[in-house]
């Protein structure tokens, strides 16, 4: 199965248009942010929310990392359906396919592990040693996988995870990506670093 609808250059463009850039205060120039809400590079680091309008966001798109939240960089993808109907296909492969060790909110423990299935908000940092794992949405067979199903892979040390940020089992990762707090103000803007529960 490929994911042929993923338009791959307007995909790098986010990624590569927000990952070039090293400062909190120049990166809402990338990053869809609610104009309105401003807070300062201080107040991220702090653990300020953030707001992101994801209103534009084309199935495949990813956005980050945004840095937010605790200083932690966060992932933004819109899944595709194709991407969300393989989510269980290979479950076996995953060492935590129910997540449930903590590392979601509860609202998040399904098997999107998001509010809306379609929308996955992840801490993008794998859970080894802190690398920021590449986004591989393209389910075809790869140099590290010949089975690979999509997802993030870390070539840090070889750890991998599912469109869901699910950790595979015998990578050296110990568990699935976090998924931070969020919830949603109608339906396009993503306030990250605020849990109200499945609201
Ligand atoms: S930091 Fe990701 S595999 Fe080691």
């Amino acid at each position: 199965m490929s994911d042929e609808g993923i338009d791959s250059k307007r995909r790098n463009f986010l990624i590569g248009a927000t990952s070039v850039v090293g400062s909190v205060g120049v990166v809402g120039v990338a990053i869809p942010f609610v104009g309105s809400w401003n807070p300062s590079a201080r107040a991220l680091a702090a653990g300020a929310p953030i707001k992101v309008d994801i209103s534009k966001l084309e199935p495949g798109d990813i956005v980050g990392p945004i840095p937010a939240w605790r200083d932690k960089p966060i992932f933004v993808v819109k899944r595709t359906d194709a991407m969300l109907a393989a989510l269980n296909d290979k479950k076996s492969r995953l060492a935590d396919p129910d997540s449930l060790e903590e590392q979601q909110p509860t609202y998040a423990r399904n098997d999107s592990r998001s509010l809306r299935p379609d929308v996955l908000v992840l801490v993008g940092i794998c859970t080894h040693l802190g690398c920021s794992p590449k986004f591989k949405p393209e389910v075809i067979p790869q140099d590290f996988d010949s089975e690979w199903m999509g997802g993030f892979y870390c070539p840090c040390h070889g750890s991998k995870f599912d469109m869901a940020g699910r950790v595979y089992s015998g990578v050296p990762a110990p568990s699935n990506m976090e998924v931070p707090p969020y919830y949603y103000e109608g339906d396009s803007v993503l306030v990250i670093g605020v849990d109200k529960g499945a609201v």
